[in-house]
């Protein structure tokens, strides 16, 4: 007997009636038409089915601190870095832990499968990665949590970063993080990057920077992080957050950076919803939009996945774990209207940060764990338009959330008494799906 059996699915390439099957946590047979007796039927009734979304940019040990110590009053990136500078002495390895595991069950409810999060290693006593550290072993069942030695106050700049760092690694932490703009200069800047792409490679790991996260057109870091990933044989391994200082960089060096990131197999993690909060600050107007040149990246093959960065912290009081909101935001400030590109920015929190992250067995298909969001929605683009709700969120085979389908009732004279949002998919000239 199955454990369980999906009937009905859409997947996210258009596939329609598709039954999933699952056994022992794995996907068994992906096809339409499968009769066989299941623990738990799941009755789809064409509603989109996918893979579970991916945060592959994110600050789980500031997660839900808002208001501690006390609330970001200007909203501004200055003031949320002098919270977080307050914040940090403050807090306990078992405060960290619990906000973290708190994030970790609405992450699991909004369909969330894996995190890459950052974790400040600039406090000697590196109690962030401690809490990590133990959340990523205490959550593995239900979410692959991968971890980044983030250097926030500069790997060169702060006292004791790089051992700090060094450290961090030692203790587990997954990938090697930096903050090239942040350091005194531009060429220490580039020395970070040369730093700790180097260390990377001794250590066979991926590297994961913010990297230009600023309004500076002159920036260069992303140019010399795509230049070391190549000197070291890191290609694919190697993902630049934010980078939005490309917006606003001379459209003819651009013109020769992007193809250098192709070459070098660079990934790209623009965060839409702090990027167009925080960026453009200096600008009265027109003010600049601040988000990558995400359009530009994804026409050189560049694999682009959109990041959530923050929710409820010094930084970004906002949020909701809500991968589709961040699609939403990213689909707009791109102006990726085209179709094609719509149902692209659903790949830009699924399937795309999961390649960047490199996760095994990831996705809808025979032998993969049985990994999956059941949405109420009829395909990706709709889930975006509705931010559609999570009906069922599956991991290894089992039920780990559920939620009510949204359904308001209506008391209309004439008019139906039930409304589904999901009802409102578009139509072609024959009234049928396109
Ligand atoms: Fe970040």
């Amino acid at each position: 007997m199955l454990d369980l059996l999906v009937k009905g699915a859409t997947l996210p390439d258009g596939r329609q009636g598709i039954d999933i099957a699952c056994e022992g946590g794995v996907i068994v047979e992906v096809a339409p038409g499968i009769e066989a007796a299941a623990r738990e039927v799941i009755e789809a009734g064409g509603d989109l089915v996918s893979p579970p979304f991916v945060d592959a940019h994110f600050h789980m040990d500031a997660t839900l601190s808002l208001g501690r110590p006390r609330m970001n009053v200007s909203g501004t990136l200055l003031e949320g870095i002098a919270l977080w500078g307050e914040l940090k002495p403050l807090q306990s390895v078992e405060e960290i832990k619990a906000r973290a595991l708190s994030y970790c069950d609405l992450a699991v409810s909004q369909g969330i499968g894996a995190i890459r999060s950052h974790v400040d290693v600039c406090d000697d006593a590196l109690k962030g990665v401690e809490a990590l550290l133990e959340v990523r072993r205490e959550v593995s069942e239900y979410l692959d949590l991968q971890l980044v030695a983030f250097p926030q106050d500069g790997v060169l700049r702060a006292p004791g970063a790089m051992e700090n760092l060094l450290r961090a690694l030692d203790m587990g932490v997954d990938v090697v993080g930096g903050i090239p703009h942040f350091e005194r200069t531009m060429e220490e800047g580039h020395e970070s990057v040369r730093v700790l792409c180097r260390l990377a490679a001794e250590r066979g790991l991926m590297v994961d920077m913010h990297c230009d996260e600023s309004d500076d057109p002159m920036s260069r870091h992303v140019e010399v992080l795509a230049r070391e990933t190549l000197r070291h044989g890191l290609e694919g391994r190697v993902a630049g957050s934010h980078l939005t200082s490309m917006h606003s960089m001379d459209n003819y060096y651009v013109s020769k950076l992007i193809p250098l990131m192709a070459e070098a197999g660079l990934h790209a993690l623009p965060n839409p919803l702090i990027n167009i909060m925080l960026q453009g600050r200096h600008d009265t107007y027109p003010k600049r939009r601040g988000q990558t040149r995400v359009p530009e990246l994804k026409a050189a093959g560049i694999t682009v996945g959109f990041g959530q960065d923050c929710v409820m912290d010094p930084w970004y009081s906002l949020g909701r774990a809500d991968m589709l909101d961040v699609a939403h935001m990213g689909l707009h400030v791109g102006q990726l209207s085209a179709r094609e590109d719509m149902a692209w920015c659903f790949e830009a929190v699924t399937s795309n940060p999961a390649r960047i992250m490199g996760l095994e067995g990831y996705g809808i298909a025979k032998g993969n764990r049985a990994d999956f969001v059941h949405l109420q929605a009829r395909d990706p683009i709709e889930a975006i338009r509705l931010r559609a709700r999570r009906l069922h969120v599956v991991r290894a085979g089992r039920v780990i959330a559920r939620c009510e389908r949204e359904v308001a009732a209506l008391s209309l004279p004439g008019r139906p008494a039930r409304l589904d949002p999901a009802d409102y998919a578009p139509t072609d000239a024959e009234g049928q799906r396109p």
